[in-house]
């Protein structure tokens, strides 16, 4: 068995932050999305795992997994050379999987509970092809399965009559079959090969697809809100800093309640953190609010200022900002201060595609 995982596509959803970095690079709970997916795989005993990659951010990929090591596991990679579709993507692998039956795992999606249990249950059914299900309460935003006696007999991309109440999530399981069905299948509407097409294709031809249910909460973290209630999701499952924080760290007049980590050289001074947080290596605190639900990345300052449920990546500045930053998505270096100068006018320097909502 081995696993492909996707590191490629647009990132249109998450500009302007993927306007110069790989969208599968965004930290959830500061560790980049796309390592919950190797995690994932590689606590499956899978060990050889390919990652496809673009053109415009591959290296920065590249240089950020590396070979694999932090995990045990072999990456290798394999290049898209454009965003043609999920099936192009599985036609492109091709080399790489070989005869062996595989994981096929979207890397913009996390989940609780690992895929070990759906690679049994698809090894023990014989299925060619194997979708893993989410239950959802709007079938009707997905791509809704209809299921007649343990299979699936057909899939609709966001129905108005959905004919069930799942959703088809970013995780598939098949066997050397569905390299016919992504040759066979010709592009969508707006030009993609697209995997629903493919799978489809399997159906139509009597091969067997069959389904798992996720148990536990499943994310495809393609837009801002999805990210943030995803790094509400991990942050809720962290445990306490093991070994309580180190000397130093926190001040005396700092108070700080819930599950909170703060990586090596954090220090908070005069300080509230509710957690469930993180706050990263090396970025000071100062006599500030850090609210649930919060990541700061590294080498961040934030100082007289209040911070919830958001996701501050590394080296952001936030000073003397005197309203509470929220449901916010902070890139690299961004800045946010308040300057004391007269007249009292709101300055923006902002890149292509940012949004700042104003109240
Ligand atoms: P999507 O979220 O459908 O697309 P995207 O990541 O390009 O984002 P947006 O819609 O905001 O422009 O992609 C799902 C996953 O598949 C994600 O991990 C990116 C990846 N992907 C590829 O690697 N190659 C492709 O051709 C496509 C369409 C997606």
């Amino acid at each position: 068995m081995k696993a492909l995982i996707t590191a490629g596509g647009k990132g249109t959803r998450l500009r302007p932050i993927t306007n110069t970095h790989n969208k599968h690079l965004i930290p959830i709970a500061n560790k980049p999305m796309i390592s919950y997916a190797i995690e994932a795989v590689a606590e499956a005993g899978i060990r050889e795992i390919g990652i496809v990659i673009n053109p415009d951010t591959g290296s920065e990929l590249q240089r950020a997994l590396g070979g694999g090591e932090a995990w045990g596991v072999k990456l290798s990679y394999v290049m898209q050379e454009a965003p043609l579709g999920l099936a192009h993507v599985v036609r492109v692998a091709r080399d790489f999987i070989g005869n062996e039956p595989f994981v096929f795992y979207l890397g913009d999606n996390v989940i609780v509970g690992g895929v070990q249990r759906f690679i049994e249950q698809f090894t023990e059914s014989g299925d060619q092809c194997r979708l893993v299900l989410a239950r959802v309460r709007d079938p009707e935003r997905f791509g809704v399965p209809e299921l007649r006696d343990g299979r699936i007999v057909g899939v609709v991309e966001k129905p108005a009559q959905p004919k069930s109440d799942f959703a088809v999530t970013g995780i598939y399981l098949y066997d050397r079959h569905i390299f016919e069905a992504v040759d066979a299948i010709a592009p969508s509407a707006r030009g993609e090969l697209e995997i629903s097409d493919a799978h489809q294709y399997l159906i139509d031809h009597g091969y067997k697809v069959g389904y798992s249910e996720i148990t536990g909460w499943w994310k495809d973290t393609g837009k801002p809100e999805d990210l943030l209630e995803a790094n509400r999701l991990v942050l809720d499952r962290i445990c306490e800093q093991p070994e309580g924080f180190r000397p130093g760290q926190v001040d005396g007049q700092s108070d700080i309640a819930g599950k909170v980590i703060l990586e090596p050289g954090a220090t908070i001074t005069g300080s509230q953190i509710r957690g469930p947080v993180i706050i990263g290596a090396r970025t000071v605190i100062e006599n500030s609010y850090v609210g649930p639900f919060t990541a700061i990345g590294p080498d961040c300052m934030i100082r007289n200022s209040e911070v919830e449920y958001s996701i501050v990546l590394d080296r952001c500045r936030i000073i003397d900002a005197d309203i509470r930053i929220e449901r916010s998505l902070l890139g690299r270096e961004a800045e946010i201060i308040r300057c004391k100068t007269k007249p009292m006018t709101q300055k923006f320097i902002v890149g292509d595609q940012s949004r700042i909502e104003l109240t």
